[in-house]
């Protein structure tokens, strides 16, 4: 089975992805990391993120072994990672890599912002997971302040919207839900709230798969 999770940064995709993988014992990938380590290793070489030629070359160069690196997770490079995962050559360089992974015996879950739509069209469940983006502001707002960056809630505001806006209004895979996605709307529920509803329209979707 196939788990397609996508939707904006902050809306809660990961923690929904990592837990729907837990229940169905499903190998979980968050392609996010793809895209960052990506970025990460462009700015390690002293590159240029806006060179395409740079951020494709580094694509193609990722170690999967270097996925768990703290650093990825840090605020910058979400920001460089929407900059790179503009360009083609980066998506394609990713896309082979991801699409392994979600055709894994037993399948797989896999979020993102084009799992649904691009990579797994093929998927068995889609959710398109979106929150106010307040809301999404005040999560990572929060999460930040709890690692000690130094933020304010007016710049994560900022560079939430800024982050939408390049990743939905981009040419190459823009962030979109699938005809076929179910839309989970995470701004009034908690997190396990959130999860009970997910795992509700995933075993609907199982129950009654649409007719081919
Ligand atoms: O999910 P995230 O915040 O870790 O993703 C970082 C950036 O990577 C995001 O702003 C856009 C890009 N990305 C993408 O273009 N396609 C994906 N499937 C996943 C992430």
């Amino acid at each position: 089975m196939i788990i397609a999770i996508d939707g904006p940064a902050a809306s809660g995709k990961g923690t929904l992805a990592r837990r729907i993988a837990e229940h169905f014992n499903l190998p979980h990938l968050d392609s996010g990391l793809l895209y960052r380590a990506t970025a990460r290793d462009v700015l390690a070489a002293d590159k240029d993120l806006r060179n395409s030629a740079d951020a494709e070359a580094a694509a193609h160069n990722i170690d999967p072994a270097t996925l768990q690196d703290e650093r990825l997770r840090h605020r910058g490079i979400g920001e460089a990672a929407s900059i790179v995962a503009k360009f083609p050559g980066v998506r394609a360089a990713l896309s082979d890599f991801q699409h392994a992974f979600a055709h894994q015996p037993g399948g797989a879950v896999i979020d993102g912002r084009d799992i649904g739509t691009v990579v797994c069209p093929d998927a068995d469940v889609k959710i398109f997971v979106v929150a106010d983006v307040e809301e999404r502001a005040r999560r990572r707002f929060l999460e930040l302040e709890a690692r000690g960056e130094p933020v304010t809630r007016e710049g994560v505001l900022l560079t939430i919207r800024q982050r939408d806006e390049r990743d939905r209004t981009r040419t190459e895979s823009p962030m979109r839900a699938a005809d076929d996605a179910e839309l989970l709307d995470t701004t009034n529920l908690d997190i396990e709230t959130a999860v009970a509803a997910a795992l509700q329209l995933i075993k609907r979707k199982i129950d009654r798969p649409d007719p081919a």
